[in-house]
């Protein structure tokens, strides 16, 4: 669906007249994963593909609401716009990020007829939400000149993910779909939000995502259960090193007081996040001095742990990565994303590509029963104005 398309859609549903139009993209993050709600580092980029919003303020104190994903739209008035739908209704993203202007005090002069279109495969955990919040809030910002900067709506994107979706996410896809830039990816600290744009000069290797094609589901409640492990694991540790999230404490200090922690499970969840900070400043390392061997194996190891101490793949992830890593030419293969179903992202040699999508492909559909789809990625800008 191109720009021209979208334009006569909108005219389409909601009459002539003059139209703005905004693009925030989905992300792939390439290491650093369920270490963002930890205040720890993560390594995501903004991809080619997400979501267009595009608006037309009204005289009217309505604001309408239409998809062309989806058939479900809604139309509510300007004191509605504090109050989440039903569970499920897609409605609830951008309707959430609204919100946020709403509850800050930036006042709406007048309704909005919007109209959605997103090319992010949904449940593939490359956060179609998120680009659906963000591509929302540039709009908001933008038609209703409210000026507020790229971070700021960035940090609205995440608190509708909290409020209207009951996801207790991390800012991590909120940041990559607002902050991303092309051919470059964001080394983000995720107390402080300090960011470095890390060129991707990847010579002859492509980044390559599967999806399982096996939904992820956030909202699921397990995602809210590790946040909450990872509490836990920060409570126990208190008593000897005081400390307000799991990134203030280094890897062997970790090592040096896990005993302390009773629940086994708790402290299983805590050693991932604590190593996979630790991975994450290494392999930004790694990239930068051409060690992408260093990096592809970080990001096993990465895999690994998300795995084995975290709990969050699940057999199709397990067994994507497993297929991909046996193809030559695979420098790293991991899951990406909050897991549970979901994509995985890959390192693949050029001459490689062709194979690895054939191979894996086959063999992860014999045992799994799934055909999975292949993206090579490219790196796209975060959320901006179109037309
Ligand atoms: C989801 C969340 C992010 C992050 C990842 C895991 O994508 O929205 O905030 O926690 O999972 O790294």
């Amino acid at each position: 669906m191109n720009v021209e398309n979208l334009k006569l859609e909108f005219v389409k549903i909601y009459g002539e007249g003059e139209i703005a139009g905004y693009f925030s993209p989905g992300r792939v993050n390439l290491i650093g994963e369920h270490t963002d709600y930890n205040g720890g580092y993560v390594f995501p980029c903004a991809l080619s593909f997400g979501t267009y919003c595009l608006v037309r303020k009204t005289n009217n104190p309505m604001f309408r609401f239409a998809s062309l994903n989806v058939k479900n739209r809604e139309e509510l008035s300007l004191d509605e716009l504090t109050t989440p739908l039903k569970k499920g209704n897609w409605v609830n993203y951008p309707l959430g990020t609204i919100a946020q202007f709403v509850k800050q005090g930036y006042e709406l002069s007048s309704g909005a007829d919007l109209l959605f279109y997103g090319n992010v495969p949904n449940g593939a955990g490359l956060s179609s939400s998120a680009s659906l919040e963000i591509s929302t809030a540039v709009a908001i910002n933008d038609v209703f000149n409210f000026q507020l900067s790229q971070v700021e709506l960035v940090k609205m994107g995440q608190k509708a993910e909290h409020e209207f979706a009951g996801v207790n996410c991390g800012i991590m896809d909120q940041f990559a779909s607002g902050m991303g830039d092309i051919d470059h990816a964001i080394f983000l600290n995720c107390d402080t939000l300090d960011y470095e744009l890390v060129p991707i000069k990847l010579d002859g290797v492509k980044i390559v995502i599967g999806n399982t094609n096996s939904p992820h589901s956030l909202s699921s409640g397990k995602y809210n259960e590790r946040v909450a492990e990872c509490h836990a694991a920060v409570e126990e540790l208190k008593p000897y090193k005081f400390i307000n999230q799991l990134a203030d404490i280094s890897y062997d200090e970790f090592r040096a007081l896990e005993n302390k922690i009773e629940n086994e499970t708790v402290r299983r969840r805590a050693h991932h996040v604590v190593s996979e900070i630790e991975r994450t400043v290494k392999a930004v390392d790694a990239l930068k001095s051409g060690n992408l061997e260093y990096f592809g194996e970080l990001m096993n190891a990465s895999h690994d742990s998300l795995r084995d101490d975290y709990e969050v793949t699940g057999n199709e992830l397990d067994t994507m990565v497993e297929e991909a890593r046996k193809i030559d030419g695979v420098i790293g293969s991991r899951m990406t994303g909050g897991g549970f179903g979901g994509s995985t992202v890959s390192l693949v040699k050029d001459d490689a590509v062709d194979s690895f999508i054939e191979n894996v492909g086959k063999n992860y559909e014999t045992r799994t029963g799934i055909k999975p789809g292949f993206y090579v990625a490219e790196i796209g800008k975060g959320g901006h104005k179109v037309f």
